[in-house]
């Protein structure tokens, strides 16, 4: 998100509570934190940053500031994914003045467990002292694996890895982006391969599982468990594939996610009404065209990007239902949440009239 739109909205809604972003990206982009935290903290904003994918990131100055180190009150890591705990073990890390230890332990008992795993809560802490204690020399190796294989993807020929400028859309190209080398994002698009048939090739010759793609890209993550063999590996495979001297194919791009209509009613309030079930193709096995206009009493996310498309009390229109329907349909493994099977038929729950007329509608609040 270009740093002004953030700015704006700051200046705009000062009435807000909380600024909350994601840094570093899935890709790997970091925004310049220290400038949009002030920003938020002068308006008396909190600031949460999702370090999902960056929880290494205070072990090796290559990497820094983290989130709370650029003044962030909150930071929510997943410890699992780029250190070594357990699946599901993460970290809050709290840094705000105004901490009301109380109030925390009271909601997050609201919503966790009265069972807690140890192994999780030990993983979290092996995790912990493993990267305090060799962390620096960890990520070092990593970043200069990072390095060899960025080399030797572009030796290929057939591929390219995508460097800071290619990634940033010309809005943010002023506002000091910086990208995590660990992260390592390839263009497919000369390869011969669709990105279907690349990642089947990748999976079933040589055992290699792709975690992200777009329709001409992959992303390839380096953590501190890779290993130079691993690396070899998969250059290996790249090198095969590249030999094989395929003629581009042409590419086709999936669609853009439907821009957010509007919110008619608050999503609790939509969310418990029972509603109805609507199919989102009609007996033609075209776009249902009754279903415009009306209002999702469900929250509709494809798997991946993980965007919501619709949110309990969102009206629905017909590029919304388009974009469902070529989700459902793509060739890709796209999961989409939120959708109710009637039978095989794909539908989604909406509020009745009835329910809409009993519901205060948002611009009346
Ligand atoms: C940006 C981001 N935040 C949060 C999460 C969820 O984290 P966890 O697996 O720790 O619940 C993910 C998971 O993919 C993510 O990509």
């Amino acid at each position: 998100m270009p740093k002004q739109t953030l700015f704006k909205a700051i200046e705009e809604h000062g009435d807000a509570q909380a600024l909350i972003l994601t840094n570093c990206t899935y890709d790997g982009l970091r925004y310049d934190l220290p400038p949009i935290i002030q920003a938020a903290h002068a308006k008396g904003m909190k600031v949460i940053i999702d370090e999902a994918w960056y929880g290494f990131a205070r072990f090796h100055p290559a990497f820094r500031p983290t989130a709370l180190e650029a003044g962030a009150d909150y930071a929510t890591q997943s410890t699992h994914k780029v250190m070594s705990a357990f699946s599901q073990s993460s970290m809050i890390h709290v840094n705000d003045p105004d901490f009301n230890e109380h109030l925390f332990r009271e909601i997050f008992n609201m919503h966790t467990s009265t069972s807690p795993q140890y192994s999780m809560i030990a993983s979290l802490d092996v995790a912990r002292k493993q990267i305090v204690l060799e962390g620096y020399k960890l990520l070092s190796r990593t970043l200069e694996l990072a390095k060899e294989l960025r080399a030797q993807i572009n030796s290929t020929g057939a591929f390219r890895v995508l460097e800071l400028s290619d990634l940033l859309p010309d809005e943010i190209k002023q506002d000091n982006v910086q990208l995590d080398p660990t992260k390592v994002t390839v263009d497919i698009s000369r390869c011969g391969f669709t990105i279907e048939e690349l990642i089947h090739e990748l999976f079933e010759r040589f055992n290699i599982q792709v975690e992200k793609s777009t329709f001409n890209t992959l992303t390839l993550l380096l953590t501190i468990g890779t290993t130079r063999s691993k690396v070899s590996r998969l250059y290996d495979a790249m090198m095969r594939i590249a030999r094989e001297n395929r003629a581009p194919q042409r590419l086709y791009q999936t669609a853009e996610i439907p821009r957010f209509t509007e919110l008619k009613y608050l999503p609790r309030d939509a969310f418990y009404c029972g509603g109805e079930l609507m199919p989102l193709l009609d007996e033609q096995d075209k776009v249902n065209s009754n279903l415009n206009g009306r209002v999702s009493a469900d929250q509709i996310t494809p798997y991946p990007p993980g965007i919501p498309v619709l949110v309990p009390g969102q009206m629905i229109t017909q590029g919304i239902t388009q974009y469902l329907i070529s989700m459902l349909r793509s060739q890709k493994r796209i999961e989409v949440h939120g959708i109710v099977y009637d039978g095989y038929l794909p539908c989604l729950r909406l509020l009745t009239t009835a329910e809409e007329k009993s519901l205060t509608k948002l611009d009346k609040l």
